[in-house]
């Protein structure tokens, strides 16, 4: 199959390499030349567990148009450039194209479909985790699994393809699911509890289980967003959101999160399209959020810092 990864960051560089080593046609579409270029001439370099492999036929590009149209679209652009990375790579996606965003937080689906028709849209959430180390390098760093899902639910020949090619044994385990929006709430909530708080405490996603201070914060975020979720009849995956929450940041211990990552490099965070996401909809439902809209707050001031 010819995939294209519109964002090849380090999750879509993962995802693209993978594809590419099982033999797909891979395109990696993305506006880092540096890393483009380092691609082409080198491979992708992937560290895991202290092993290192290079994956050579992976084809890079910061122009769509070289692509041309794909089969599969693979979305990992940050989820506050959604739109606009669809935008600016029209050429990749044909009336036939199918567009499938593994991208954390909510709003994505709606942005893709500005510019996409809804019925080539599926969604998934993913429970790899993976670092940027340099142009052309990254760290495999967490082993999860991918969850897919067509929009509305059903078992399509088309999803079973997909996620053939994913549940590869790189990837981990890979499940179909038929409530894709309750897997993406049961993401958003995940990612809520553990982003924000290693992003401004400068802490792993385990440490974060390690002080009661911080675990009350998580508790008290998550909780805002389940009682959000059940406003709006999301069907959420697991009983105790809190609980699960935990076991990810447990799972995920020694990882430094992409909100973090993005701290860290002075770049732009997720944070509207995450805490900042369950302020504006508990908002619209008469749910009051006090503890993510401070933590909203924080984040963007600290977006700010220049110290
Ligand atoms: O955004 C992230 O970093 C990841 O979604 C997660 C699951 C929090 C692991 O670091």
């Amino acid at each position: 199959m010819k995939v294209g990864i519109i964002g090849s960051g380090s999750m879509g560089s993962l995802y693209g390499g993978v594809l590419a080593e099982d033999g797909h046609e891979v395109w990696f579409i993305d506006v880092f030349k540096e890393h483009v270029d380092a691609v082409k001439t080198n491979g992708l370099i992937v560290n895991k567990d202290g092993s290192k492999r290079i994956i050579q036929n992976i084809r890079a590009t910061t122009q769509a148009e070289e692509a041309g149209v794909v089969d599969l679209a693979i979305i990992f652009v940050k989820s506050t450039i959604t739109d606009i990375a669809v935008e600016q790579n029209l050429a990749v996606f044909g009336p036939d194209t199918i567009v499938l965003t593994l991208q954390n937080g909510i709003g994505n689906i709606e942005k893709i479909s500005q510019f996409v028709s809804e019925k080539q849209i599926i969604a998934g959430t993913s429970a790899n985790g993976a670092n940027f180390v340099q142009p052309g390098e990254i760290n495999h760093a967490g082993w999860g699994g991918t969850t897919i899902g067509e929009l509305d639910g059903s078992h399509s020949e088309r999803i079973e393809k997909i996620a053939s090619m994913l549940g590869t044994g790189e990837l981990g385990p890979i499940n179909i699911s038929d409530n894709v929006m309750g897997l993406i709430w049961d993401k958003l909530l995940v990612n809520v509890g553990i982003n924000p708080l290693t992003a401004l405490m400068r802490l792993r996603n385990g440490q974060l289980l390690e002080q009661d201070e911080t675990l009350h914060l998580m508790e008290q975020v998550v909780e805002e967003g389940v009682k959000v979720a059940e406003a709006k009849n999301i069907k959420l995956g697991f009983d105790d959101s809190v609980a699960h929450c935990k076991s990810v940041a447990d799972a995920t211990g020694a990882n430094i999160s992409s909100m973090l990552a993005d701290a860290l490099n002075g770049r732009k965070t997720e944070i509207d399209n995450i805490n900042g996401a369950i302020v504006r909809e508990g908002h619209a439902l008469g749910i009051p959020t006090p503890v993510n809209e401070v933590i909203t707050h924080l984040v963007k001031g600290m977006e700010h810092s220049k110290l």
